[in-house]
């Protein structure tokens, strides 16, 4: 699998260090306040089980699986479908939305409004990567872990057509993956 990577763009160092930073953060601004981690299938999973190692107040977490684009495209097409929804009500609760990463902001943008129809207290967004010139619908992140340019990544938890997701860095593959797809 290392092998059909073209080259790393974040470490297991920096992903350590950037876990550590969201994570003291996000127990400063959140005690006293049980907040709710809603993590976005599959691709956050990873990253929110090292955030919250790090996240020292009382909290909850729960799952959601959304798709934007399936298989092996590799570009948004801005609709947002539910494949999971959560069992958790969201009403009068702090929620903490939990990204792998955030690219034209569709999703994100999507669900935001989808939340404040469910009368969530507060939401805000920690995302782990952020493609910043790929931004189409403007979101607020308010936790970001590494800003990267605009290149599609695999790995902690990223896929490409499924594959990738245990790389325990991000990296770029190979352009010749794509061509023998
Ligand atoms: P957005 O709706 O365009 O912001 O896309 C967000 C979703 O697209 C993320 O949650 C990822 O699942 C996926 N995505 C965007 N860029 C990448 C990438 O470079 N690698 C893997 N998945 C990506
Ligand atoms: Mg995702």
């Amino acid at each position: 699998m290392n092998s059909d990577i073209e080259r790393v763009l974040v470490s297991e160092e920096e992903i350590a260090e950037a876990n550590k930073r969201l994570g003291a953060q996000l127990t400063k601004d959140y005690a006293g306040k049980n907040p709710l981690f809603v993590c976005i299938l599959r691709g956050a999973a990873m990253f929110m089980m090292d955030l919250i190692k790090h996240v020292d107040i009382p909290m909850e977490y729960d799952f959601m699986d959304v798709s934007s684009y399936g298989g092996e495209n590799t570009v948004s097409t801005g609709d947002v479908r539910i494949i999971k929804d959560l069992d958790t009500s969201l009403l009068n609760r702090d929620v903490v939305i939990v990204e792998d990463i955030i690219d034209t902001g569709y999703t994100l943008d999507r669900l935001v409004d989808l939340f404040k129809t469910r009368n969530a207290k507060s939401i805000k967004i920690v995302s782990f990567l952020d493609k910043p010139s790929r931004r189409i619908k403007h979101v607020k992140v308010d936790y970001n872990g590494v800003k990267i340019p605009d290149e599609f990544v695999v790995g902690y938890g990223m896929d490409y057509d499924e594959r990738y997701r245990n790389l325990p860095y991000v990296g770029v593959l190979k352009q010749e993956i794509y061509a023998t797809k």
